[in-house]
């Protein structure tokens, strides 16, 4: 089989189900109702497209059909025109998926204790879906996983309902000889990476490229078919394994060159030289860099997880990852880094770290965003108070703080930020650094300032408060 770039290559009930995506009589459905899956379920809606989102958390699903939001950057007003217009709903009764022509997976894949994938979410939905599963339709994997989840994983589960859906090479060009006979499937089965960047103002999703692969051609063909109703621009590549991979490289290129600068940020504090004019220097040259910035941690849902997919996986065949292990070795010392900086800034007003009391600015893993996932701010909080500071913190965007997997910080309320507030610390961390923040005030009423974001570049008066890290 061959798909070329005008996916021509459909067979059967495949070439049904992309007229149905084209004259937008499909229904599609996405399950998991998160960062991912919601924006893209109300992109789908916008386009014209009848959607429905499943989440087993009813609260949200609630929610969302009463036309509210639960994701900041996400306003209510854009789900409730769609649920208005009858194109999207949203509903925790996963039986219904059987009313879908495509339904679309974005639920989380963590790592677990043992930092090794947690595929139980993705599991579940392939089990959810199973007994509603109908001859004719499109599944697609989008949660960020190791190449083979979509054919080692989901395929299996999918399987035991008796449909079929075969793996089978394709090519993409047009001249390349076929090869193979055609595929005989019951159901078609992709894997199509996510790359939203939650916060981000400056690039839309259906600007996104979106890379599709598929198990089989009719596959492929289908979801690019599908993508195509809501993205400007869609990639094939010849399978899902390439698909999953293309997102991993994606993360660890990320992940690696994060770390690069972390290490050099390190050694540029030692030698006196300011990291942050070295890369913006650097950023001038028109070719062959790309600009990273050190901060105080990896954050977030995906760079400090997903490389360790990969890692995983690796070991099947025997391979170490060791720039992915050294990358994590760097970004995961960046927190006690910090720690050390506000010891040793605070030693040398002779002060110590036992007793004093430090502010975090910021918890939220990136500026902007009210997602604190894998924050370094926490680790940065924990790793104080084992030192014995009183730590308080501020983030506009989280104004308390709950029982996570891995912290407890429920009894912390982010504390008014207010002069007298600010000169009430020892030291105050920038750990996040929001739009917000007011850096010359925050700079005028603190005692002692550890910037690990460089956000008080621009603050001309007291810079000798101030000390990078
Ligand atoms: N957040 C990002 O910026 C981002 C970017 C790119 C890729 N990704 C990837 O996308 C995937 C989803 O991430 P997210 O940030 O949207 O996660 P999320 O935690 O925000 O949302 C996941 C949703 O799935 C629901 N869910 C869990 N199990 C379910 C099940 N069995 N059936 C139905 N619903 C279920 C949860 O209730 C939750 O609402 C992950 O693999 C992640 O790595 C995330």
């Amino acid at each position: 089989m061959r798909v070329n770039e005008e996916s021509e290559v459909v067979s059967g009930f495949a070439e049904a189900l992309r007229g149905k995506f084209e004259q937008k009589t499909a229904q599609v459905g996405v399950i998991g109702l998160g960062y991912v899956g919601l924006p893209l379920g109300l992109l789908f809606a916008s386009r014209g497209l009848r959607t429905t989102g499943f989440d087993i958390d009813s609260e949200k699903t609630e929610k969302l059909e009463r036309g509210e939001s639960y994701i900041r950057h996400i306003p209510a007003s854009s789900i409730a025109e769609q649920v208005k217009r009858q194109r999207f709903r949203a509903t925790a009764d996963l039986t219904r998926l059987r009313e879908m022509d495509a339904i679309i997976i974005c639920v989380p894949t963590p790592l677990d204790e043992h930092r090794e994938p947690d595929l139980s979410y993705i599991r579940n939905t392939a089990e959810s879906i199973r007994p509603e599963l109908q001859p004719g339709q499109l599944v697609v994997l989008e949660s960020t996983t190791y190449p083979g989840t979509t054919e080692e994983v989901v395929l299996p589960i999918l399987e035991r309902s008796g449909l079929r859906c075969p793996v089978a090479p394709y090519r993409l060009e047009e001249r390349v000889p076929a090869g193979e006979g055609p595929v005989q499937a019951d159901f078609l089965l992709a894997f199509s990476p996510e790359r939203e960047d939650p916060g981000n103002p400056t690039i839309a999703t259906h600007q996104i490229p979106k890379v599709i692969g598929g198990v089989n051609a009719p596959s492929a063909a289908a979801a690019r078919a599908l993508y195509q109703q809501a993205f400007d621009r869609t990639i094939l590549v010849s399978s899902a394994r390439a698909a999953e991979m293309t997102k991993l490289l994606e993360n660890i290129y990320r992940c690696v060159n994060i770390a690069l600068v972390n290490e050099l940020k390190l050694l540029c504090l030692r030698m006196g030289i300011d990291i942050w004019e070295v890369i913006e220097a650097a950023k001038t040259k028109p070719f062959g860099f790309t600009a990273f910035y050190p901060g105080p941690g990896l954050g977030g849902h995906c760079i400090p997880i997903d490389p360790f997919y990969l890692t995983w996986k690796a070991r099947e065949y025997e391979f170490p990852t060791r720039f992915i292990e050294l990358a994590g070795e760097v970004n995961t010392a960046m927190p006690s880094h910090v720690v050390a900086a506000v010891m040793d800034a605070l030693n040398r007003r002779k002060q110590c770290l036992r007793d004093a009391r430090v502010l975090i600015l910021g918890v939220a893993y990136k500026k902007d965003v009210d997602d604190l996932r894998e924050s370094p701010s926490l680790r940065i909080m924990e790793l104080l108070t084992e030192q014995g500071a009183r730590v308080d913190y501020h983030d506009p965007y989280f104004p308390r703080l709950h029982k996570m997997r891995r912290y407890d910080f429920r009894d912390k309320v982010s504390i008014e930020l207010t002069a007298s507030a600010l000169a009430g610390y020892d030291a105050v961390v920038i750990a996040t650094d929001h739009s917000s923040y007011d850096y010359p005030f925050i700079v005028e009423h603190s005692r002692l300032v550890i910037d690990t974001r460089n956000a008080t570049r621009a603050v001309t008066q007291h810079r000798e408060r101030i000390v990078q890290c």
